[in-house]
């Protein structure tokens, strides 16, 4: 009977024992794994650290205590320190590597309180009519003369202190050209002579390409600001429009040294398109012929809208650094803005901007 008693006192001590060294053997390995997971953050950041000099600053600071949040700083400085590498080997595209797709542009504040169109508009043609930087080589359809004025005056910067002329001179520079099939193409054909590579998309042509002279492609496409429907495409193959990333994309091209567009009001949507794709940044000088008679394609709104948002693209523009120095008002089409004979304005201006982070 005591025998019994004892022989239960001891197996459930035993047990009492066995559950204290597990909780001990427990302990000492979380806490062995924490330090273990400290030592190999500070191993991280001691790392960083001598990869990335310019941040040394904020590792000193950290090294002393490492807490969660500097971990997640550090580990994004490591990630951004591989996509400078992939960055700067030419195979892969900067674009894929960018930031997160936008869906809207940023609107600007309205230009007064009344949100009226008389100020929305004087701010503007205020805008469109003053260049933001001197060139003191403008070249008008290859000619720097501007003589010949029966032909719209496609403008491009040839000072030296812009990649443009350098291109030129190397025979390395690549013009593409968005209309509707207008006869104008002077402009292409002088760029064509003068050495650089030009590229035509005119949906009117017959052929799917056509190769005139050495430097001249004309291509059956047209550029819009998002990709045809798949279903519509297959039955109508003639109306051949895409996005310009797509067109990039297909034919193998990175830059655009030139890019020329008259695209009869379609221009607005477009020109978001590229500034939401981060596409306008592969193009060098950018020469557009604006239509003011009505808010264009896809653009809603009451007038002051329109014009604020039209005013909030160019600004998109500037942000980024390209530069206005070239803008011309065509006084020989209507005289409407909005559909009404207003503030003096023409319904078309053409406008050329140089890129001023282009190298
Ligand atoms: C136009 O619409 C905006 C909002 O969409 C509004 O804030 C503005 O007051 C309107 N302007 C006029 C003149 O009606
Ligand atoms: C209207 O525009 C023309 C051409 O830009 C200019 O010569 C003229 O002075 C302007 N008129 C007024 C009243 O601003």
């Amino acid at each position: 009977m005591l025998g019994r008693e004892v022989r239960l006192r001891w197996r459930a001590c035993s047990l009492r024992l066995l559950a204290l060294c597990l909780a001990v053997f427990l302990c000492t390995h979380f806490s062995s794994e924490l330090k273990r997971k400290s030592l190999s953050q500070s191993g991280l950041i001691a790392k960083v650290q001598s990869r990335e000099p310019g941040i040394e600053g904020h590792n000193s600071r950290m090294e002393e205590v490492p807490s969660k949040r500097q971990v997640i700083y550090v580990r994004r400085g490591s990630k951004n320190g591989s996509y400078g590498r992939q960055g700067s080997n030419p195979n892969v595209r900067k674009r894929d590597t960018l930031k997160p797709i936008r869906w809207h542009i940023d609107l600007q504040p309205w230009a007064g309180s009344s949100h009226s169109l008389n100020e929305e508009a004087t701010r503007f043609l205020h805008y469109i009519t003053k260049s933001q930087i001197v060139c003191s080589r403008l070249q008008t359809n290859g000619l720097t003369d501007q003589s010949e004025d029966t032909v719209k005056p496609w403008t491009v910067c040839l000072d030296d202190k812009f990649n443009l002329a350098y291109q030129i001179r190397n025979k390395q520079c690549r013009v593409y050209s968005f209309g509707l099939g207008e006869e104008d193409n002077i402009f292409e054909f002088k760029m064509a002579s003068g050495g650089c590579d030009v590229h035509r998309f005119d949906p009117s042509i017959l052929s799917a390409h056509i190769h005139e002279g050495d430097r001249l492609w004309h291509h059956r496409l047209s550029i819009d600001w998002r990709d045809p429907n798949p279903a519509i495409a297959t039955h109508r193959l003639h109306s051949n429009t895409k996005k310009l990333g797509t067109i990039l994309n297909e034919f193998g091209h990175w830059k655009i040294d030139v890019l020329k567009a008259d695209m009869e009001s379609a221009e607005w949507k477009i020109l978001e398109n590229l500034i939401l794709e981060g596409i306008v940044e592969q193009i060098g000088q950018l020469i557009v012929e604006i239509h003011l008679h009505w808010p264009g394609f896809e653009v809603s709104g009451n007038d002051s809208s329109v014009v604020r948002y039209w005013y909030s693209l160019f600004k998109e523009l500037e942000h980024k650094d390209f530069k206005l120095f070239y803008t011309y008002k065509d006084l020989s089409k209507p005289q409407m803005f909005l559909k009404k004979e207003v503030f003096n304005a023409s319904s078309c201006y053409i406008l050329s901007w140089v890129n001023t982070r282009w190298t």
